[in-house]
């Protein structure tokens, strides 16, 4: 089939790269030229892990293409997906210019009856308005030209490939047969379930989804805290926990918090939706408040032990808002790293990938290390904010470089074993601390 689809973020790109890569022919549209240049030259403007290999292969087989003339390709498509950003307004609410911008686009451009799909995460009742402000843009003589079907996408960044091409669930929200029997052909060579269902109803399984998940993360992190105020262990509690098949041990990590350009945005803006339909969601108000504060934890802990950053050297393990990707959006560590830096604190970082986006938005005020060892050399704390699995196999007679070997580890990348016969001065999270309580 012929499809082209709207936005090379996440979504879009591998969205659009899978598609190619079982058989269809894709046209990649984005208004940003040098993206769309630096694609056709094979390159991927985000660093995920396999995808920039699918991409050349997809395009040299020659059903993958890049364009910024949207007209062309929305013109050919037997199909538009849409996967553009939908970021958050300050209110929390999601901001949909970008959606319906391209709407205006598709409307200008089509010839013939088309089928639009959403993937972007938009509002509950987004798909029925996208319906209607389409019969509005084709007047009469297109009358219900675009059918709009609901499309949600469920990939992680760092393994967003295997996310797509190995699927759990496709879930597809549609008002018609006929747009549940095309998007059926579509996904049919993925061999994946698909959930057939309503536009509301596929556009809420994405919320839900996430803002379970998230909220999954804060009770841990609730836990976690109180574990070390009462002397349990977070690790061997989850291990209780995640054995039991209706609680399930993935999502059950404790840490200084989620971050991402999903989950922080879209429990605000269900949040904010339940609040506009006038029901107050108390769980996700919940998780987002847990959240909020548990970014601070590693902060609330060194305090103790150091009274003032002022002149501190501190080293800092991990930027990125997880482990397989170089995205800083949301990142606990950038709230700290402001932190530090505003109390006088001399910080030097160390990411395996992030450190380019790192330096777009602190300049000079941070010092980036080239490794672990150049970053730890006479520090006199060590903040881990990522779990990267180069500091979870490091050898730990490396902090014995710093002035004092202090760590405190926001994403538990140690056990509490290995550290104390490492003879660390160690915190973490939910855990027993090692080395005593103050160090300074
Ligand atoms: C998430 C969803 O997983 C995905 O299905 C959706 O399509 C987009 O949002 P992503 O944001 O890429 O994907 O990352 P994810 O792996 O879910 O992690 C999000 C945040 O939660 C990270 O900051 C991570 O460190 C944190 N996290 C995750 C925990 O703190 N503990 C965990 O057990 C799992």
């Amino acid at each position: 089939m012929k499809i082209a689809v709207a936005g090379t973020g996440y979504v879009g790109l591998v969205t659009g790269t899978c598609l190619a890569k079982i058989g269809h022919t894709v046209f990649c549209v984005d208004k940003e030229a040098s993206k769309i240049a630096q694609l056709r030259r094979g390159e991927s403007p985000i660093y995920e892990p396999g995808l920039e290999a699918e991409i050349v292969e997809a395009k040299d087989a020659g059903r993958l293409h890049f364009t910024t003339d949207y007209a062309v390709a929305y013109r050919q498509a037997e199909v538009i997906m849409i996967g553009v950003a939908t970021p958050e307004n300050t209110d929390g609410s999601a901001n949909l210019q970008a959606l319906y911008q391209v709407c205006e686009q598709i409307a200008a451009s089509i010839t013939s009856p088309t089928l639009v799909v959403v993937k972007s995460t938009v509002p509950i009742g987004t798909n029925d308005r996208l319906a209607a402000y389409f019969d509005q843009l084709l007047g009469d003589s297109r009358k219900n030209w675009v059918e709009v079907a609901s499309n949600p996408e469920f990939l992680s960044q760092g393994t967003a490939l295997r996310d797509t091409l190995q699927a759990e669930r496709i879930v597809i929200g549609t008002e018609s047969q006929e747009a549940a029997d095309i998007l059926t052909e579509i996904y049919t060579p993925f061999d994946q379930p698909i959930l057939k269902m309503n536009r509301r109803s596929a556009e809420m399984v994405k919320y839900a989804s996430n803002d379970f998940l998230a909220l999954k993360i804060s009770f841990v992190n609730d836990i976690a805290n109180l574990c070390e105020a009462v002397g349990a262990d977070i690790d061997e509690v989850t291990s209780g926990m995640g054995a039991d098949s209706r609680i399930g041990s993935r999502f059950l990590a404790p840490g200084i918090g989620y971050g991402g350009s999903c989950f922080p945005k879209d429990t605000k803006a269900l949040h904010w939706l339940a609040e506009e339909a006038g029901y107050t969601l108390k769980t996700i108000r919940a998780a987002i408040d847990v959240n909020e504060k548990q970014r601070f934890k590693l902060m609330q802990a060194a305090r103790k032990d150091i009274p003032l950053f002022a002149g501190k050297k501190i080293a800092v393990l991990g930027a990125t808002f997880k482990p397989g990707t170089d995205d800083l959006r949301e990142a606990p560590s950038i709230p700290n790293l402001q932190m530090l830096l505003n109390e006088g604190a001399d910080v030097h970082v160390y990411d395996p990938v992030g450190l380019p986006n790192l330096e777009n938005v602190f300049g000079s005020r941070l010092h980036y290390g080239e490794s672990v060892a150049s970053v730890l050399q006479g520090a006199d704390a060590c903040f881990i904010f990522t779990e990267w699995a180069a500091f979870k196999e490091m050898d730990l007679a490396l902090f014995h470089t710093m002035r004092e070997p202090r760590v405190y580890d926001g994403r538990n990348c140690f056990s509490v074993k290995a550290a104390e016969q490492a003879g660390l001065q160690y915190y973490s999270i939910g855990r027993a601390r090692v080395g005593g309580a103050v160090f300074a």
